[in-house]
């Protein structure tokens, strides 16, 4: 039986150890596990220990508010919260292509995340990685390894979770006093609501998105079922459809919901979900959302879809 108690005086023990008096960094999104390990790192380093929230402007409503409220507020945390919006927005202007799209925005956070490394002169990047994220994709990779970033900084790599399952890290979450909404939030990818935006990425439609999503986590959350679904979302698709509004054809953007079971993220599936629910997520989103007409849900499994539209 895991025994979150003991895993965080050991963990923060090691931790301490490993860093002695030098400064670290962690990029922390608000998931789960880049939480947790930011909050044992907190513990053993106190102020040595830099978060850094990078808004890129394709985070998801209110994510940014609520890491400033936990970490900065709450745990007073060292968070540095950088507004970037319009680098990834200009950077991004006119690109379709998905496999593009991550990449500018890759390459952007880590020149904006290296900005900081070098302001704070921090020498120990920590991440929340967990087994799961390199047993399967780099297995040989040592537990002490160096991180090369772009413009020349060497950061020692410091994973106090990596020897963790996902649902360990839920459980040291909740013995760290961290809110149910990190605890049990839906995976986010990295490069967020981009890749909810199929085609490219306007002002527009990202405030669609945001609006969108926002609205499918609050139904989902109040019909009760968000703990057994592994994701539930909205996409924006790039084209539009005609709609009617009042006396008037509207000719408008179409909204996608995709909600999803899984374990591992590997497969996935889509099971019954209560229609009247459906219902008043298209009622609330074509009446909430001006430039939408219409919302479609998305039956399909993974394989063959992936679970994110791009
Ligand atoms: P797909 O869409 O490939 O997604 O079926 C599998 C899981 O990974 C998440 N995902 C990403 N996570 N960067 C990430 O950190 C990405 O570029 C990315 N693309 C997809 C997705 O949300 C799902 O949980």
């Amino acid at each position: 039986m895991f025994d979150p108690k003991a895993f965080i005086e050991e963990s923060v023990k090691e931790i301490k150890e490993q860093i002695g008096d030098r400064n670290a960094i962690i990029a922390l999104s608000g998931g789960v596990d880049s939480s947790v390990a930011a909050v044992l790192t907190h513990k053993a380093i106190g102020d040595k220990l830099t978060a850094v929230f990078v808004d890129t402007g394709l985070m998801r409503k209110g994510e940014k508010e609520e890491v400033e409220k936990t970490f900065k507020e709450k745990l007073e945390m060292n968070l540095i919260i950088v507004d970037a919006k319009d680098r990834f927005l200009n950077a991004l202007k006119g690109v379709k292509d998905p496999e593009e799209k991550r990449k500018i925005i890759g390459k952007l956070f880590i020149d904006v995340f290296e900005e900081i490394a070098e302001k704070i002169k921090a020498e120990v990047l920590v991440q929340g990685t967990i087994a799961p994220d390199w047993i399967e994709t780099r297995g040989n990779i040592k537990s002490h390894h160096n991180v090369a970033l772009p413009h020349g900084m060497v950061l020692e790599v410091v994973e106090p979770l990596r020897e963790l399952y996902k649902d360990e890290v839920r459980i040291l979450a909740r013995e760290l006093g961290l809110p149910d909404s990190i605890v049990y939030r839906q995976p986010f990818p990295g490069p967020g609501l981009a890749v909810r935006i199929l085609g490219e990425i306007t002002e527009e439609k990202l405030n669609i998105c945001r609006e969108a999503n926002a609205i499918v986590e609050e139904e989902v959350k109040k019909a009760g079922i968000d703990k057994d679904l592994w994701q539930y979302f909205a996409a924006v698709l790039d084209c539009k459809a005609t709609g009617v509004k009042g006396d008037e054809r509207d000719y408008n953007w179409i909204v996608a919901l995709r909600m999803i079971k899984s374990i591992d993220a590997m497969t996935a599936h889509v099971p019954e979900i209560p229609f009247d629910l459906l219902k008043r997520i298209s009622k609330r989103i074509t009446s909430e959302i001006p430039n939408v007409s219409r919302v479609v849900f998305d039956i399909t499994d993974k394989p063959p879809a992936t679970i994110e539209f791009e």
